[in-house]
């Protein structure tokens, strides 16, 4: 079976992945640019870009010193084409844009500045374009990942990450339901209001999509339709203990409980002390420990993502 070589392909889009936590410090970074090396070491092209404007250290995770071009630049000049504001990189395959800049704030990204990001993204002449973004529920971080083709979320085995998490999703939920056409919104706090009558409070976003469905099934099917579009991928990472391993699974039954959403659980990545080390060692922990469990694990992810794309483009895989 052939499949197309996406990598030859002068016109191609690329699949934009979005990685984002509802608490910092839990390893977007990481994630993030380990992921995206992963994607390289399976010869696909693939650019980290730093969205963590602000406190942006990616290029650190990918043991990239001091990165001569940032996306601040994209914003100051006219005519000017993304590619070249890609840092060129000793790894075959792989690329970054730092978001490392005195100027630049993701909170403070104007409107306008933020469309042109996004337009321009896509233009990015690669296989996957990998957004680190920043911890939070900014309106921005919340808007860059609705616009992402998948969603990646990083959760810690502990309590706080995992409430934070939800409380991510939660807010992602909101700021989806903002789009909708005016009529809607009158319709969704009048529901609000009889669940609050009803039952002392709000209930789930699953049990206020139900109720929209069996009172108002027009403006419902809107909301369901907007769910289905949203693709939620899961790494567990940090973990340390075997019981660690049943988050994934707890996670998939929560979120489609309470948010009827569907989530692939991705990966789990451990804890190792190796992490810091290669930051000290300024190289990326995918490169410098290949053969670590984690590096393992993250090219079977890279992997999995390539393969199920592959399959929905061609519809076979070789
Ligand atoms: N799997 C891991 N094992 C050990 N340390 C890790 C791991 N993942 C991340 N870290 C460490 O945790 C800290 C936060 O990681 P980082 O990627 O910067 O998080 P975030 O981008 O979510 O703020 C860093 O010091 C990083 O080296
Ligand atoms: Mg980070």
């Amino acid at each position: 079976m052939t499949v197309k070589n996406t990598a030859t392909t002068k016109q191609r889009q690329p699949l934009i992945w979005a990685v984002a936590s509802g608490k910092g410090g839990v390893g977007k970074s990481f994630v993030a640019a380990n992921l995206t090396m992963a994607f390289a070491a399976h010869e696909k092209k693939a650019v980290l870009v730093d969205l963590d404007l602000g406190s942006a250290n990616a290029h650190t995770c990918l043991g990239i010193n001091h990165p001569k071009t940032t996306l601040s630049q994209l914003l100051r000049h006219k005519n000017i084409d993304i590619n070249s504001l890609v840092e060129p990189s000793n790894t075959p395959f792989m690329g970054l844009i730092s978001g490392s800049s005195d100027d630049l704030d993701m909170a403070n990204l104007k409107h306008f500045q933020k469309l042109k990001v996004m337009r321009n993204l896509r233009h990015l002449d690669a296989d996957f374009v990998i957004l680190d973004l920043g911890a939070g529920t900014g309106f921005n971080t919340l808007d860059f990942f609705l616009y992402a083709d998948q969603g990646l979320l990083t959760v810690m085995p502990e309590p706080t990450s995992v409430e934070n998490t939800y409380r991510f999703v939660k807010s992602l939920l909101t700021r989806q339901l903002r789009s909708l056409p005016k009529q809607s919104h009158a319709l969704m706090n009048d529901i609000l209001i009889e669940q609050k009558k009803d039952y002392g409070k709000i209930q789930s976003f699953a049990q206020f999509l139900a109720d929209m469905l069996e009172k108002h099934p027009e403006h419902g099917k809107n909301i369901q339709g907007n769910l289905q579009k949203l693709q939620l991928n899961l790494v567990v990472n940090q973990m340390m203990d075997p019981a660690d391993t049943k988050l994934g699974d707890a996670m998939q039954i929560i979120f489609h409980k309470y948010f009827s959403l569907n989530l692939n659980l991705l990966g789990c990545l451990h804890h190792d002390v190796h992490v810091t080390q290669a930051l000290k060692q300024r190289q990326s922990y995918y490169q410098l420990f290949p053969q670590s469990r984690n590096a393992i694990c993250l090219h079977r992810m890279a992997e999995k993502v390539i393969k199920t794309q592959q399959i929905k483009t061609n519809g076979v895989v070789n």
